[in-house]
Order: C-alpha cells, then structure tokens, then sequence
C-alpha cells in the first residue's frame, strides 16, 4: 500500500493494562512508529533509540526545533551505562539514590549514539521513570528517546486524553495509565563538570541533589529570561514552552496581597470584557477559580489546569507559590507559560538575581 504523506494516521488510546496494548506498542516501536506512553512525570511521545528515522518522526510530529536534545529512557542502570563514555561515581550516587525516579542526567555520550538524539551535542541526558507501563515497554523493545508527548511550545500532558488533543491524526497509539503521579517533567542535572547543574528543576530537589552531590547550582534561565547573546546549557531553556492559548500571568509577593491583587485584576479584566480565571490555594468570593492544596498538588495538577482552562477562559492568572522544594519547579513552569509575565506585588521577592521581567 501507497502511503501518502498527507494521509491521516488514525490515533487509539488504550489502557496499558488491556490484554495485547503493550505488545502492539511493542510492535509499533520496533517497526519505527513513535508512541505515546505514561511515566510518572508526564507523558511522554516515543521512538526507539537506535532507529533513526524513528527518532527524526518525534521531531515532526511534536514540530520540534531540531536543536533541542532528547531523553533517552532505560529501564536500568546497566542500559544507562552503555549510553556514555564514562559512568561516573557520581552518576552511581546519584542513580542510586533517585531511580527509578524524576532525575535525568547529563553525562558525556558513548560514541555509537545516534547524535540525533542529542541534536549534536557531546552528552547524552538519560533517565529511568518510575512507572511501571514505562519500564515494561523499555525491557520488552529497548531503550526509548523522548520528549514529552505535546506539541511543541504547549503545556506537557499529564492524561491520555491531553496527549490525544496535540497528537490526534500524527502517531498510531497512546497508552493510558491515568494521570501521571508527579505532574511536572523530571529535574534535568548535568554532571559534567565539577559541581552539578540543574538545567531544568523538578521533583528531585537542589537540596536532595545536594545531600548526595555536596553541591549543587542552579543554571541561568530557569527563574528568569536568558540574557541576550548568552548561550543556553541546555538548549530547552531558548524556547518558549508549555503555553496554552490563554494568556497566564503569575502574582508574587506577600500571600494576602498577592490575593487581594489578583482579584483586583480579575473584576478589571471582566470589566473589560475578558474571561479570567483565577488559580491559587483558596476560592476567591465571587470570582471564578481552581484550587490546589499546596505545591505538591500543585504541580500535579499545573498542566491539566492550564490545558483544560485553554479553551474557556482569556486569561489565567496564577498565584506564586515559595520557590523552594517542588516549587521552585513549579515557579519555573508558570513562570514560562506566563512567557515571564510576572508581576510583583510587593517587595518581598525578585527571580534569580536577574531582576523584574
Ligand atoms: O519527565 C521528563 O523528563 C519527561 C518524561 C517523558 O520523561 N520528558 C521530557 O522531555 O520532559 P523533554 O524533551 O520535553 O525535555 C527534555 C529537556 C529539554 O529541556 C532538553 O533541552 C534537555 O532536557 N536536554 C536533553 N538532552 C540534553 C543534553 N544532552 N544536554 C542538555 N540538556 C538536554
Ligand atoms: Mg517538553
């Protein structure tokens, strides 16, 4: 049969415990399909990662920039091994202490790796997710490259069904194991040189990096913009990211002000004839609102928010939480949804000593 590329690929969810669902992934995989499948951070969109073609697919369906690496995902410290050029007693430390967990790591690759993978870059960025559909599918097909299962630029998916709405029409299966536990991608850390960097922050913490590590720092560009002329460590912090199609913005200060603040913004923008939405720790009296429990719940629930809100509401307008443990992940993914649309209300906190965005 004639495949036309204009053709449209007709996408099935199916539930990852269904008799044969995880096989007929398997069988996707190794003839060079790209499927979606959960992990316990976010969904992620998958190619095997010695099949080249395979792989240049997840940069067209996702419409990709070229020069942003992906994940290898094992389903072993062995198989992780086997991606770099030399496995370090801080990778053992770090593994042992973090996987099967949200920590990827950034080590000098193995010269066999397709360099397609890390968009050409002498390292490789590896994981092994805590989810047991995921590592399945790794034991039974091999390791797997790739990026979260969203379009390029949007909120990451935490459902089956929010993969379904960016990928309809462009990958044959998603595999459904319900909503991802974590919510938020994992903590990116690079180990190459002395003292580890986090390039993107996640559940494992600067302080829990710390603890094993002895040190820790923070890249540029994860609480604010890049200055110009300055070059990412890690090409993911050049490009906009998980924006919906409403317009965010993020209110930081002292918690009573910052709510009275956002309700304020919240009656002008409806006065203006907008529909706001407002998002934090407690309803609003007569506003329209989601709550979270705290920054845990949070961020488990970030994206779903920001993408099931999309299509509602004009603007979504965010309460910071306190940058530290999973907030400062948290404050990392609001602040660039919001395109760093940020506003202070009053002088108790600036981002990452690069002043007010
Ligand atoms: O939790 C996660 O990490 C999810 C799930 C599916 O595992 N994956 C994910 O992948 O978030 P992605 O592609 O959306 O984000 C990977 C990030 C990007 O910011 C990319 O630039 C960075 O990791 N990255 C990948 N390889 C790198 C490398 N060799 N050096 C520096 N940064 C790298
Ligand atoms: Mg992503």
């Amino acid at each position: 049969m004639k495949i036309h590329k204009d053709e449209k690929i007709i996408t099935r969810i199916r539930g990852c415990k269904d008799p044969g669902a995880l096989e007929e992934a398997v069988q996707l995989l190794k003839s060079g399909q790209v499927v979606a499948f959960p992990t316990e951070t976010v969904y992620g969109l998958g190619a095997l990662c010695e099949t080249v073609p395979a792989v240049r697919k997840i940069f067209e369906v996702k419409g990709r920039p070229a020069d942003n690496p992906l994940i290898v995902h094992v389903d072993g410290v062995d198989r992780a091994r086997e991606l770099v050029r030399e496995w370090t007693p801080l990778a053992e430390a770090l593994v042992r202490a973090f996987w099967p967990g949200p920590l990827t790591l950034v080590l000098e690759r193995a010269p066999g790796l397709p360099s397609i993978i890390s968009a050409g870059l002498p390292t490789v960025a590896m994981r092994m997710p805590a989810h047991p559909c995921a590592l399945r599918l790794i034991a039974l097909a091999g390791p797997i490259a790739a990026p979260s299962a969203n379009a390029s630029g949007r909120p990451s998916p935490t459902q089956a069904e929010h993969v379904y709405k960016d990928m309809k029409g462009r990958i044959p299966l998603i595999l459904d194991g319900g909503p991802c536990e974590k919510g938020l991608e994992s903590t990116v850390l690079d180990i190459t040189g002395d003292v580890p960097v986090i390039l993107r922050p996640g559940h494992v913490t600067p302080e829990d990096i710390a603890a094993i590590a002895g040190g820790v720092r923070l890249s540029p560009g994860v609480l604010s913009p890049l200055p110009e002329g300055v070059q990412a460590a890690s090409p993911g912090l050049m490009h906009r990211h998980y924006a919906p199609q409403s317009r965010v913005c993020v209110y930081c200060g002292e918690e009573g002000a910052v709510r009275a603040h956002m309700a304020q913004e919240y009656a002008a923008l409806q006065e203006a004839g907008f529909r706001p939405l407002l998002i934090g720790t407690a309803p609003w009296t007569a506003c329209e609102s989601r709550v979270v429990e705290d920054a845990q719940d949070f961020a488990k629930k970030f994206y779903a928010i920001l993408l099931e809100s999309e299509m509602d509401y004009t603007h979504l307008l965010v309460q910071g939480v306190d940058k530290h443990g999973v907030g400062l992940a948290l404050m990392n993914r609001a602040l660039r949804a919001a395109g760093f649309s940020v506003k202070y209300v009053d002088d108790t906190e600036t981002f990452g000593g690069g002043g007010r965005t």
